[in-house]
């Protein structure tokens, strides 16, 4: 059956084209959703491989109504940017890192996934016919959004029988968070739990999503960037923000939380892990108590929507501590302008076979 079938946005772009760009205000690109011209779609049967995708007009998709992902959350995403640099090409990060990631997921969620090259392949061909909304070198990244979606009608409790791969792109700022530079405050969470031992917490799954937005939105209306949640079983050791990997600093050690079934392994959390262990640091990766968080010289958090980006405070029950975020020798600013030079090419080496070239 075709469930996904029409696209019936209406959305049309009158923009016109100059110097082969939209005409956004580059200056002031968001983080919201733009709608651009082309979005990839690919699909098929439950226990049938991916094949036949194709690039098709941006608009709203068909959906049955008993759709498995609009009934019971079977879903998973993935981010990937694409940068312009100022030699004219446009590369992507380890969008190989992301294929793996979502085949990993589909295999938790019970769902065909498209191969490796499928996926690099259908992710370029986004960018690519979505060229002109790609920002101007500085401005921000062409953010690349891949679902993968049970859309098969399903009413008994089993996989979907029909998948649709799904891609759409947007231009987006430098960081996600409009504080970057200055700092994130951080709220620690010590009600509400992100993931659980024998969860999805270690993949891209929607569910992991809806249910971290009350907290999120609650420490919001308190002035908080953010949230980061404990471990649901000890309510202990720091695990992860609702956007994005931590890190803490003390005396010269970096330290993230293990990736053991809870956490989200980040492609920007493994690539900061090798970037710093090869500027010289030692990097741990280990349960960390909220205490150490508290007494840490230095906290940041990574993701692809928020690139490197330092916390300015933390508080937890009713302590509040600040970090010095202005340092420009700090670690996170180190690993940032580290990961910066990569990506425009400025750093050969190993980290060349990071990029892909569009
Ligand atoms: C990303 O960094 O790509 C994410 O998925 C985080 C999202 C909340 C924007």
């Amino acid at each position: 059956a075709q469930i996904l079938s029409s696209i019936s946005s209406g959305i049309s772009h009158t923009n016109s084209v100059e110097n082969g760009y939209t005409d956004l205000d580059w200056d002031n690109i968001g983080y919201g959703v733009t709608p651009t011209d082309y979005m990839y779609m690919m699909k098929c049967s439950k226990d049938e491989e991916f094949i036949d995708g194709q690039l098709i007009p941006y608009g709203n998709v068909e959906l049955s109504p008993a759709a498995g992902v609009l009934n019971y959350g079977q879903g998973l995403f993935e981010g990937i940017k694409a940068r312009r640099r100022e030699d004219g090409r446009i590369v992507l990060f380890r969008p190989d890192e992301n294929a793996l990631r979502m085949k990993v997921g589909a295999e938790r969620m019970c769902m065909p996934s498209p191969s490796v090259d499928q996926f690099i392949d259908a992710v370029k061909k986004s960018a690519l016919a979505n060229k002109r909304w790609i920002p101007p070198p500085g401005k921000g990244s062409l953010y690349i959004r891949p679902l993968l979606l049970g859309t098969g009608p399903i009413l008994g409790m089993s996989p979907a029988p029909e998948y649709t791969f799904l891609i759409y792109v947007t231009p987006v700022r430098n960081c996600y968070f409009k504080e970057g530079s200055t700092g994130l405050h951080l709220y620690v969470e010590d009600q509400f739990h992100r993931a659980f031992r024998g969860g999805a917490g270690y993949v891209k799954s929607i569910t992991n999503y809806a249910p971290v937005l009350k907290p999120l939105t609650n420490a919001k209306d308190r002035g908080f960037s953010d949230v980061l949640y404990l471990d649901s079983v000890s309510g202990k050791y720091i695990e992860e923000v609702s956007s994005c990997n931590i890190f803490i600093v003390k005396d010269k050690t970096i330290s993230t939380p293990a990736t053991n079934g809870t956490i989200l392994p980040g492609v920007t959390r493994k690539s900061m892990i090798e970037i710093a262990r090869d500027i010289g640091f030692k990097v741990e990766e280990r349960q960390i108590s909220v205490e150490e968080l508290l007494e840490a010289d230095e906290a940041f958090c990574t993701g692809t929507a928020v690139v490197v980006v330092p916390v300015g405070s933390v508080t937890y029950q009713a302590q509040r501590v600040e970090y010095k975020t202005t340092n420009i020798n700090s670690v996170s600013e180190r690993l940032l302008s580290t990961y910066d030079a990569i990506l425009n090419g400025q750093l050969g080496g190993k980290n060349t076979g990071w990029l892909v070239e569009i």
